[in-house]
């Protein structure tokens, strides 16, 4: 029987309640994630651990079939990738954040500015939604420093508890997208595969009613 290849996120928010929500659907991983690739026992499900950038590539090729990952990460980089199911957890905002001491009204504020980012497709199309031109610095993380080292006048990042950008110094001025965990399958996926996954779906739906 053909097994249903998933991607899960190595390190990171995601990780643990991935795991979990496997768990909840009676789905048990033999090994932990120092292996990059594990089975389940009672499921013909294969988990791959991966870096969340790398994930929404994979999918596109159909390297893997189905994926947990954060939609902030499927809008940037996704395409067309079809989402499956929402799962509940890892809710957070894609925001916009000056300096607490910045003047700002609207978004005409950041014509000509710098902004720092690991969004550069999500914020591109925002500004030009707004026509608004700005300089894109793409960095990969610790984006908040930014403009306390001087590199950027605003910065595009995930909010959560919005913990780092207060201790940054920093205000949300806009958000560009709500996001949360979700099931993404690959546009390769095979009948078989696609069935698997359904069961799987399935499951969740009735485990997030169950939570509720
Ligand atoms: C993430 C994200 C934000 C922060 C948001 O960074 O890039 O900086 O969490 O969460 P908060 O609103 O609850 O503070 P992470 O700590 O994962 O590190 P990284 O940016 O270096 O990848
Ligand atoms: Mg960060």
């Amino acid at each position: 029987m053909s097994k249903l290849k998933i991607a899960v996120q190595k390190s990171g928010r995601l990780y643990d309640e991935s795991m979990q929500i496997l768990k909840d659907i009676g789905i048990s991983i033999d090994n932990g994630k120092e292996q990059l690739k594990a089975s389940a026992k009672n499921f013909p499900l294969e988990v791959f651990y991966l870096r969340n950038g790398d994930i929404p590539q994979y999918l596109k090729d159909g390297v893997v079939d189905a994926a947990i990952i954060g939609e902030n990460v499927l809008i940037e980089k996704g395409g067309e990738i079809q989402i499956v199911q929402k799962l509940g957890f890892s809710s957070c905002k894609v925001s916009i954040a000056v300096p607490k001491s910045a003047k700002y009204t609207s978004m005409q504020d950041l014509e000509g500015k710098r902004i720092a980012t690991s969004y550069p497709n999500t914020v591109q199309q925002f500004l030009d939604k707004n026509n608004v031109n700005a300089q894109l610095h793409i960095i990969n993380g610790s984006v908040e420093i930014a403009p306390n080292i001087g590199l950027a006048d605003a910065i595009v990042d995930i909010v959560s508890s919005g913990s780092t950008l207060f201790k940054n110094g920093l205000k949300e001025v806009e958000v560009l997208l709500k996001s949360e965990a979700v099931l993404a399958a690959s546009p390769l996926i095979s009948d078989a595969n696609l069935e698997t996954l359904n069961i799987i779906k399935f499951r969740i739906e009735s485990v997030l009613k169950g939570r509720r």
